[in-house]
């Protein structure tokens, strides 16, 4: 391979050391024994996978059987699951078979984490290659190849319109990916000790993400470990009045704990908080003003990696050169920070033993590949196609339907809608709605209440989408 080391075409099946080295391990994955077992192994998931095609209602004959094991699972887990849903290993696409013999069509992924749909061939034979690899979990101590692979790899992606991120930060969660940012950004702004934040925002369930979070549930009981203030979010409906508001709100706060801030931690398209994207002027205004003031920008792209036009969502936005640091995870299956070298910490304020299973890594690299050869990106790619798709038909419903379901319906490929008035039991009701009938969605947002999607952007289809919104119109009939 010679390719510079942050290209983004660094191609993720060539994570093992090349052959001419004659090593062992490269021997290994040469043998054709290999292939041909890979090869029966694909065409032996294929042959079963095909058969999950369709949505399909709970077999009667496994309902009572599954029941016991989902009243099982609330036992151990302390509580019943948010959906009564116990996967049965296998699925086709955004298509999944649940252990009750039901098929569901999955656009939510795990929120955004299962980007190749279910039972990808793809992922199958990454995860055998991470089975030939001597060890499961990889750490700072003692790295293999597909970390560094991985680590290049999102650089070069990070960087290919002009940001300058130089290192790269494997961890095993976006809370985890979100703690090491602020620990670089308070290390590198020492003795500033505030964040700022927008409403609405959500970062993680860590004792520090939780002040971050702006919801106060999520931090009952819990000590305060930050002090953190809030700017209003960008909203459509008031496009000036929200940028104005935010940009006044950020200069008083500015004023008044004068060169407290260490950072401003910044979602572009505000997950959580109900799929708003702000817009260009409005980030760039308050990451200048950030800026100036000697205060590091966080982009939290742990929802919206992939998701837009362009990899990252600060690259959709342009707001490449604000990129302090950039956190982000779900689809890649192994979460990161990214950082500039300026930024590098001077004592040893990062470590953890694990940085991601060896399966995650090299799985979340033939997600990347995926998402290139599948042309996700760019103006015209398919993550604004579909979005363009979905928001139509959406819209479709919300005319036929009048009052019953309306927009804003999100960016990219994070899509989402208002269900009548946006009341809590209005948009749970809708969402349990919409399980039943084999659509799965989650819940965004507070007044209002919102539905949202997260098709898997490496397979969804015109005809999937087509599929959802026919269920979209049952549940509103
Ligand atoms: C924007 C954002 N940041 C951080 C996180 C936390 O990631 P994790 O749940 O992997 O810790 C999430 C998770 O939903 C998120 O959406």
């Amino acid at each position: 391979m010679n390719q510079s080391p942050h290209s983004p075409t660094l191609a993720s099946a060539k994570v093992s050391h090349s052959e001419e080295l004659g090593l062992a391990a490269s021997r290994l994955s040469a043998d054709p024994r290999i292939a041909e077992a890979k090869e029966l192994l694909a065409a032996v998931l294929k042959d079963h996978s095909s058969t999950i095609d369709a949505v399909r209602p709970p077999k009667p004959e496994l309902v009572a059987q599954y029941k016991a094991e989902l009243d099982r699972l609330a036992v151990a887990r302390g509580g019943a699951p948010y959906f009564p849903y116990i996967s049965s290993g296998l699925g086709n696409g955004p298509f999944v078979e649940l252990g009750d013999g039901s098929v569901k069509l999955d656009f939510i992924v795990g929120i955004g984490v299962h980007g190749m749909g279910h039972s990808h061939p793809a992922m199958l034979e990454a995860t055998v290659d991470a089975g030939l690899e001597d060890t499961v979990m990889q750490g700072n101590l003692q790295t293999n190849s597909p970390s560094l692979a991985m680590c290049e790899k999102l650089l070069g992606l990070a960087n290919q319109s002009g940001a300058k991120l130089d290192h790269c930060l494997l961890s095993t969660s976006g809370a985890m990916a979100n703690e090491n940012a602020l620990k670089i950004a308070f290390h590198n702004r020492f003795p500033a000790s505030r964040v700022i934040c927008m409403d609405n925002c959500f970062a993680g369930r860590s004792l520090a993400l939780a002040q971050l979070t702006d919801r106060p549930a999520y931090r009952a009981g819990l000590p305060k470990t930050l002090d953190v203030d809030f700017i209003p979010m960008y909203h459509p409906a008031d496009p000036i009045g929200t940028t104005q508001g935010a940009i006044e709100t950020l200069k008083k706060l500015l004023a008044r704990h004068p060169g407290e801030y260490a950072c401003i931690w910044l979602e572009l398209v505000a997950g959580e908080g109900g799929y708003y994207p702000g817009t260009k002027p409005y980030f760039e205004e308050l990451c200048k003003i950030c800026h100036q003031n000697n205060i590091l920008v966080i982009f939290d792209e742990i929802q919206t990696f992939s998701r837009l036009s362009q990899p990252f969502a600060f690259q959709h936005f342009e707001l490449d050169a604000y990129a302090d640091l950039v956190t982000l995870g779900k689809i890649t299956q192994v979460c990161a920070t990214l950082y500039g070298d300026q930024l590098k910490p001077k004592g040893p304020v990062l470590s953890q033993t694990f940085t991601g299973a060896t399966a995650s890594i090299r799985c979340g690299l033939a997600v990347l590949d995926a998402l290139e050869t599948h042309e996700c990106f760019g103006a015209n790619g398919w993550n604004v196609r579909r979005h363009k798709y979905f928001q139509g038909k959406l819209e479709q419903l919300a005319q036929k339907y009048p009052g019953k379901l309306s927009g804003p319906y999100g960016e990219g490929m994070m899509i989402a809608f208002t269900p009548g008035n946006g009341g809590a039991d209005e948009a749970k009701d809708m969402l349990m709605k919409l399980y039943d009938l084999g659509l799965m969605g989650f819940l965004a947002g507070s007044n209002p209440n919102r539905i949202r999607f997260l098709p898997p952007p490496g397979i969804t289809t015109e005809k999937h989408i087509d599929l959802a919104c026919g269920i979209i119109e049952k549940a509103i009939q």
